[in-house]
């Protein structure tokens, strides 16, 4: 797929004029890397999460699992907090290692990424890039930490120095022991959780997909080392068929797995899920989620201290004074195979997906410009976004036919009050119909419910309670029974 700037231009158009995403703190500026989601991103957002959380742990059914599963599994969730005790950044390696190469400009005092400058425009002379122009003086690239310092207390000194934790992952592994001990999960599991993380990043850019506060949606499955082969092929596979499942066109998304180089310091194996989004150039494709095969990297550094590579091996670093430069917490996380009587430290297979980039690419994916004949007979180009009906941020439009027609209304207002225990509806009176069906294709919903004259029996019984249900994507309408109205859209929307 080539680099399409304008049709970016129109996704990130609609993403505001529609209430799908603002930049934060606008009306001051703006904030670079930060971004707000209006009232249709926050109903995405949240469906999003919620059929992720849904597909995760909540259906999850231990004993009812695909043919292919290499065994039976328990998914459990937790929340755990934003800032963590700053040994666990120690320990993980975020602290020492958790850097991007930046690279300065001492002329115009602009900062890029080192890998990004190449990409980059300078502020001064918009169409090159930095260190192009003669009056560039870029400094070598150095090393940047990513993750956001805080204080705990009323001291603002080393001591109570915090972090903003840069992933989920570490609230896992750190409860680990916590949930085997109060849940009696059993090797294999899961833990996932949800929630906000946060990267200093360089040059955030391409609208929210790199982002300096964003989302996660993380998941560490804990299962025996002589299994995880499997278990990386299982979670990459059942990954990446999540996206098509919801809509996601498979000819926009890959599953690249990363070269050695690649590899992030505690990863033996990692594959990407993605997506061709229209600001990639030819041939590139932005991540969504990455399916990393960790090891025992994580749960021995938080039992041993901060790990290091000596050739094969990981071992604990030690300081000047030959004691680990930064100890472990000393709790035993081993676990005994009740077959040979061996102790363990369980491997983890770790699917991290970004919720933003996620949203993101169903925006992309969704938006589509068609040309359509309006009722006047005269071609128009109609903008619709064609979500999934488990992620659309309405699932029902409902209209009136006219709205002075106070009998209309009322029974348009039934319809509301039938539907709206079961699934996000909305009621829209005001224009002609045509105009609310286009507003309604803008903004995603499946279906269209209108309801008119023959509603209410107007023009004889044979259609009284019946509406006109309108479908998005073909714009075909059928009439169907109010009664039958809950069940069917129920069906298209689980
Ligand atoms: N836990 C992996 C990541 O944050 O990407």
């Amino acid at each position: 797929m080539a680099k399409d700037n304008s049709l970016m231009d129109a996704i990130v158009s609609l993403c505001k004029r529609r209430g799908f995403v603002f930049q934060s703190s606008e009306i001051y500026g703006g904030l670079r890397g930060l971004w707000d989601y209006g009232p249709l991103g926050v109903e995405l957002k949240r469906n999003i999460k919620e059929v992720w959380w849904r597909d995760m742990i909540t259906t999850h059914d231990e004993l009812a699992q695909p043919e292919g599963t290499p065994s039976t599994f328990q998914m459990v969730g937790i929340e755990s907090s934003i800032i963590m005790h700053p040994r666990v950044w120690k320990t993980s390696g975020h602290y020492d290692l958790f850097a991007d190469q930046m690279v300065d400009c001492r002329t115009c005092k602009s900062r890029f990424r080192a890998d990004h400058v190449a990409t980059s425009e300078c502020p001064q002379k918009p169409s090159k890039c930095p260190g192009e122009h003669e009056a560039c003086d870029l400094t070598e690239p150095r090393d940047f930490n990513l993750m956001f310092e805080t204080y705990v207390g009323a001291l603002r000194d080393e001591e109570n120095k915090a972090f903003l934790r840069p992933e989920t992952a570490q609230g896992m592994f750190v409860n680990f022991k916590n949930v085997m001990d109060s849940n009696r999960v059993k090797i294999p599991f899961g833990i996932a959780q949800q929630g906000k993380s946060f990267r200093n990043e360089i040059t955030p850019r391409n609208f929210t997909f790199r982002t300096r506060e964003f989302e996660q949606m993380e998941m560490e499955f804990f299962c025996h080392p002589d299994e995880s082969p499997k278990w990386y092929t299982y979670w990459r596979d059942r990954r990446f068929k999540w996206y098509t499942d919801l809509g996601i066109d498979p000819a926009k998304l890959i599953l690249r797995d990363h070269d050695a180089d690649e590899l992030s310091h505690y990863s033996v194996g990692t594959a990407d899920v993605e997506y061709a989004f229209p600001f990639c150039d030819e041939g590139e494709f932005g991540e969504l989620e990455g399916i990393a095969h960790r090891g025992d990297f994580d749960l021995r550094s938080h039992m041993e201290g901060k790990l290091v590579r000596e050739g094969d091996k990981l071992v604990v670093e030690k300081g000047e004074d030959g004691k680990p430069k930064y100890p472990g917490s000393g709790k035993d996380m081993t676990i005994l195979n009740e077959e040979t009587k061996e102790r363990y430290v369980p491997h983890v297979i770790e699917p991290a997906a970004g919720a933003d980039r996620t949203v993101l690419a169903f925006i992309c994916n969704a938006y589509n410009e068609e040309t359509v004949t309006n009722d006047k007979g005269k071609e128009e180009t109609r903008i619709v976004m064609k979500f999934h009906p488990r992620i659309a941020p309405y699932k029902v439009g409902v209209f009136p036919l006219l709205k002075n027609k106070p009998d209309l209304v009322a029974k348009a207002r039934e319809v509301c009050t039938l539907l709206r225990p079961h699934m996000a509806v909305f009621y829209d009176e005001g224009g002609a119909i045509g105009r609310r069906y286009r507003r309604q294709d803008e903004a995603g919903t499946p279906f269209g419910v209108t309801i008119d004259f023959d509603t209410l029996g107007e023009q004889g019984d044979e259609l009284k309670n019946t509406v006109t249900l309108r479908d998005r994507d073909t714009m075909e309408q059928t009439r169907m029974p109010i009664g039958e109205l809950l069940a069917f859209l129920l069906e298209k929307i689980r």
